[in-house]
């Protein structure tokens, strides 16, 4: 599949979609989030890729929505194009996406951001809701998932106020996992993925869907949640090697089966 606004790229298991809009600082005009997540789907579908890498350029992760093409957008057209909808798409990828983060995430960008699993986040990198200074709030997740990441005082601060995280505060209030040197910034997300796509491929699917239950749910349902989801594990291949492997002292082979 070609695509115009995105770049891909498999190294070994993980799958890398790269935002590709340099001229307009990887803003999201609905082609690049289309092919975004046409990419997303089409790597949590192939079946030699355990781990999946969101990264924009050294510059700019992404600095939100594209205010030229919805500038003079009425809100029945907002609606009907879909334009904050298709962000939902990445919630239906079951494999990890993690962010590789240098430069702006501003807007939508930011709120890509906080719709991944896990971030890298490169020295430089920036994170902020400036919505309010264009006229409007977020619309794609961000009062929501910042309230629930950073809590609601510093949510309130950037939200209202256009405050921005740097990378190390992103790394203090739990917005980013690891924050790395720009130089070689993408190299540190790949080792990153890498890891994680060396795990049991089964466990680590169910274990991406019980953390998300925490948010969506009490934490007596979200036990339910966990549950559903460890008890069939114990149906797998790799669990049975998992469990064989520790006994006879060796490395785990993973099936994913
Ligand atoms: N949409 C469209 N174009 C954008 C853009 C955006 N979000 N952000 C940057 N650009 C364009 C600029 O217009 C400029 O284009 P021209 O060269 O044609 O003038 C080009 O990218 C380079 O940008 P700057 O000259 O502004 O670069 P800078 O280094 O001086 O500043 C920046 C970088 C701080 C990221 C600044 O561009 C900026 O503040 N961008 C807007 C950020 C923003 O307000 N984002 C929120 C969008 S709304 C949203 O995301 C809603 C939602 O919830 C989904």
């Amino acid at each position: 599949m070609t695509y115009t606004t995105v770049l891909t790229e498999i190294r070994g298991h993980v799958g890398i979609v790269t935002l590709n809009r340099p001229q307009a600082m990887n803003a999201f005009n609905i082609l690049m989030l289309n092919e975004l997540f046409d990419a997303l789907e089409a790597f949590d579908k192939n079946e030699t890729i355990s781990a999946l890498i969101v990264t924009g350029n050294e510059k700019a992760f992404a600095a939100g929505a594209d205010i030229k093409e919805m500038a003079d957008a009425t809100p029945v057209q907002m609606i009907t194009e879909g334009r904050v909808e298709v962000w939902d798409r990445i919630r239906q990828i079951k494999k990890p996406v993690i962010a590789a983060v240098s430069g702006w995430a501003l807007g939508g960008g930011c709120e890509f951001v906080l719709s991944c699993d896990m971030v890298i986040a490169s020295e430089s990198a920036k994170f902020g809701q400036p919505e309010i200074t264009i006229g409007v709030i977020p619309g794609a997740g961000g009062t929501q998932r910042l309230a629930r990441l950073i809590g609601k005082n510093l949510t309130m601060e950037m939200v209202i106020n256009n405050r921005t995280l740097s990378a190390n505060e992103a790394l203090q209030f739990g917005l980013a996992n690891r924050v790395v040197p720009v130089e070689g910034y993408l190299d540190a997300a790949v080792a990153f993925a890498e890891e994680i796509a060396s795990r049991a491929p089964m466990a680590v699917r169910m274990a991406k869907d019980a953390v998300n239950a925490a948010f969506e749910t009490t934490l007596t349902e979200g036990l339910k949640a966990e549950k559903r989801n460890f008890y069939p594990l114990f149906s797998t291949e790799d669990q049975k090697e998992g469990m064989q492997a520790f006994i006879e002292k060796r490395k785990p082979n993973w099936k994913g089966k």
